[in-house]
C-alpha cells in the first residue's frame, strides 16, 4: 500500500463564506454562486468546459480540525452517533469533499459555479466533469 499521497491545490474558492456555521451543509440544495480561481499553469487544461456543464469539484477541508471517528449527521446533536465514513462530515482522516456544481461561466481561469457550499480560501484540488452515465448506480443485471 502507498504510504502516503500529496496534492497540490489547483486553485482557490471564493465564496464569502468566512466561518462553517454560516456555510450551508449541501450547497447544491441552495444554488449558492462562488467562483474558483484556477492557478494560471492550470489554465489550458480547463479547454473544454463550457457553460452550463456539470462539475465535481474535489477540495480540501482545510479548516476541519482533528478527524472523529463517529459524528452526529449533519452536526446535529439529537442525531445517533455514525461512522464517519457514514456522513459527509469534514471530520474525516482524508479531509476531502465532494460537490457537484454548475458551470456558470469561465474566464480568464475564473470558474462561476452554482452549487459549492465550502469556505472563502478553501483549496481546490481536482475538476471532473459529471457523466450521466457513469456517475450513477448500475442495474444488477449490468454485471451479470
Ligand atoms: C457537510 S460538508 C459537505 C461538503 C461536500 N458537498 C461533500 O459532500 O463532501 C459541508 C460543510 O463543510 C464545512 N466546510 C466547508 N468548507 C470547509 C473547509 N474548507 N474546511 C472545513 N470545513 C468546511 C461547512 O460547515 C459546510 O457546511
Amino acid at each position: 500500500m502507498t504510504a502516503g499521497a500529496e496534492f497540490s491545490p489547483i486553485g482557490v474558492i471564493r465564496s464569502g463564506i468566512k466561518d462553517q456555521d454560516q456555510a450551508p451543509k449541501q450547497g447544491i440544495s441552495e444554488g449558492l454562486e462562488a467562483t474558483i480561481e484556477i492557478l494560471p499553469q492550470w489554465h489550458e487544461a480547463l479547454e473544454g468546459l463550457e457553460p452550463g456543464r456539470w462539475l465535481w469539484v474535489i477540495y480540501h477541508f482545510h479548516q476541519a480540525g482533528p478527524p472523529k471517528l463517529k459524528v452526529h449527521p449533519r452536526h446535529d446533536p439529537t442525531r445517533p452517533l455514525t461512522g464517519v465514513f457514514n456522513t459527509r462530515s469534514p471530520k474525516r482522516p482524508n479531509p476531502l469533499a465532494l460537490s457537484l456544481v454548475r458551470l456558470e461561466a469561465l474566464a480568464d481561469g475564473v470558474l462561476t459555479v452554482r452549487g459549492l457550499e465550502a469556505l472563502d480560501g478553501t483549496p481546490v484540488i481536482d475538476l471532473k466533469p459529471y457523466s450521466g452515465k457513469l456517475d450513477q448506480p448500475v442495474d444488477d443485471d449490468a454485471w451479470t
